[in-house]
């Protein structure tokens, strides 16, 4: 009764932002990801009849308080789909630095979702998985899969149809992403706290919605056609939409720092200088920015000397969920 499963974080490009129910995580509107080769869990779960309680371990350190509850609920789900009464022994290692903003609960999730619905003997299909992780996590179902992948948000009220499918294979192209890091923080509004405030305060939440539509349809023709310039346009002004219903939001926020603007306007003048490339941000202040492989080394230095820049980590297209056994692809 082990698994054990190793998944990608990934990175938006149209967001997830805002739920229609919170308990069962239904999005309000499709999004779509890029799965990322550089930033990944490994998590192996056994369940053990002799246990009275499941146990967490994140990089060999005991969790307890509200980490250990979201895993211990998620493993509820697990139980009563396979009708198995037992707890688990749950071993995470993160390679999602958490400094980068990646939120490693997107590949937390998929990795948990993944070994422990093998190791209870659930077989499930990808879509299966997929909609059992979105439980875990919104973002979470998208890292399922490799490449390019698109979360449906469904109709259904149970979210029997809300889950991810794959638009295109990590082979189909080579976009690369850089993570910048920035050294100063700041006290994190949460991506579930802050998307909870837009959608209950901001009167640009609408326009957010109603927006998605055309971005997705548009988007999915881009990458379908390898159209950087395409692509890359569409998910920056993406990204500065959902950003924006932040500050219609009451009270106001935003997750942007002096740094991340410093950033954004690198990428511009980079573009104008004639090297493609594009930003998006998720619920941090962090910066990733889309470019071609050929100028990696531009905007890999371009980045680096930004002041306020603490280290720029760069990632491919990755794959979707891998089991392992003995540290050994299965
Ligand atoms: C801004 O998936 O972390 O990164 O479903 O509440 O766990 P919960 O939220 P989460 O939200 C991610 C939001 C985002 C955009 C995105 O990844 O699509």
């Amino acid at each position: 009764m082990k698994a054990t499963a190793k998944a990608h974080t990934n990175i938006a490009l149209i967001k997830y932002w805002g739920k229609r129910n919170e308990a069962l995580i239904l999005p309000t509107n499709n999004s779509l990801s890029i799965t990322l080769d550089g930033f990944y869990t490994t998590t192996s779960v056994e369940f053990k009849e002799e246990l009275l309680n499941d146990r967490f371990l994140l990089n060999d350190t005991v969790v307890e308080g509200e980490q250990f509850q979201r895993v211990t609920q998620f493993l509820d789900l697990v139980r009563s789909l396979s009708g198995k009464e037992l707890f688990a022994e749950v071993a995470s290692v993160n390679a999602v630095p958490t400094a980068a903003g990646f939120a490693s609960s997107a590949s937390g999730f998929a990795a948990l979702a993944a070994a422990s619905s093998k190791a209870i003997g659930l077989n499930l299909t990808d879509t299966e998985l997929s909609r059992l992780t979105r439980q875990g996590s919104g973002s979470a179902c998208r890292s399922v899969f490799g490449g390019f992948a698109e979360w449906q948000k469904g109709e259904a009220e149970d979210g029997s149809d809300s889950y991810a499918v794959p638009i295109a294979p990590m082979e189909h192209w080579d976009i690369r992403v850089a993570a910048v890091v920035l050294s100063s923080k700041m006290k994190k509004v949460s991506s579930r706290a802050g998307m909870r405030r837009t959608v209950e305060t901001s009167p640009f939440f609408k326009g957010w919605v109603d927006s998605i539509h055309q971005d997705l349809e548009a988007i999915k023709e881009g990458i379908h056609n390898k159209d950087f310039e395409k692509v890359g346009e569409i998910a920056e002004a993406n990204c500065l939409k959902m950003h924006a219903t932040t500050l219609g939001a009451i009270p106001p926020f935003t997750y942007w720092l002096d740094t991340t603007l410093s950033v954004m306007q690198t990428v511009q003048q980079l573009r104008d200088s004639g090297v493609p490339a594009y930003f998006t941000i998720d619920a941090g202040p962090n910066v990733k920015v889309l470019y071609l492989p050929e100028h990696e080394e531009k905007v890999q230095e371009t980045l680096r000397n930004i002041p306020g820049v603490s280290d720029v980590k760069l990632s491919r297209v990755g794959r979707g969920i891998s089991y392992l056994e003995d540290d050994k692809v299965v």
